[in-house]
């Protein structure tokens, strides 16, 4: 089939099988190589991007699913060529190491800021449990999405 869906306000207009899983139409079609490949089964939460809002594992949705939706990945949050303030936040606490789960980081976060999933640090903890980072040990990951969050004046 054909499938259309919009990629980081960019509209895509391809050919697609019916196996095809949306993190792969991303890296291969999209050129989204931002969001990773990690376990490919839908348990790190490295291939985490938010599909029309809602954060899901691109590995674990089919491309066909996302037909017609808007699909924002971690290269499509900074305006101008700046990082998204909690990418910032990240950084400067030194919750950034190897970086390969901060895409998934990131947009879960996002989420669950969003949501009011991150009122306190075992909440925040909680949200992160589909994102594994192997380096961190979470600590400075839930510094930076606290601060994100105080920024966005949503504290608990
Ligand atoms: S690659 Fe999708 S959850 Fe691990
Ligand atoms: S920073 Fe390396 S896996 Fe999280």
């Amino acid at each position: 089939m054909t499938l259309e869906l919009v990629v980081n306000g960019r509209r895509f207009r391809e050919p697609v099988e019916p196996h095809v899983t949306l993190l792969h139409f991303l890296r291969d079609k999209a050129g989204a190589t931002d969001v990773k490949y990690g376990c490919g089964e839908g348990v790190c939460g490295a291939c985490t991007v938010l599909l029309d809002g809602v954060a899901v594992n691109a590995c674990s949705v089919l491309a066909v699913q996302a037909e017609g939706a808007r699909v924002e990945t971690v290269a499509g949050l900074g305006e101008n060529g700046s990082l998204h303030p909690l990418q910032q936040e990240l950084v400067e606490r030194g919750a950034v190491q190897c970086g390969f789960c901060t895409p998934g980081v990131v947009l879960g976060s996002l989420e669950a800021v969003r949501l009011g999933l991150a009122g306190d640090r075992p909440t925040i903890r909680r949200s992160l449990a589909g994102n594994l980072c192997r380096c961190t040990g979470y600590g400075k990951i839930v510094d930076a999405v606290e601060a994100y969050r105080d920024r966005q004046g949503h504290a608990s």
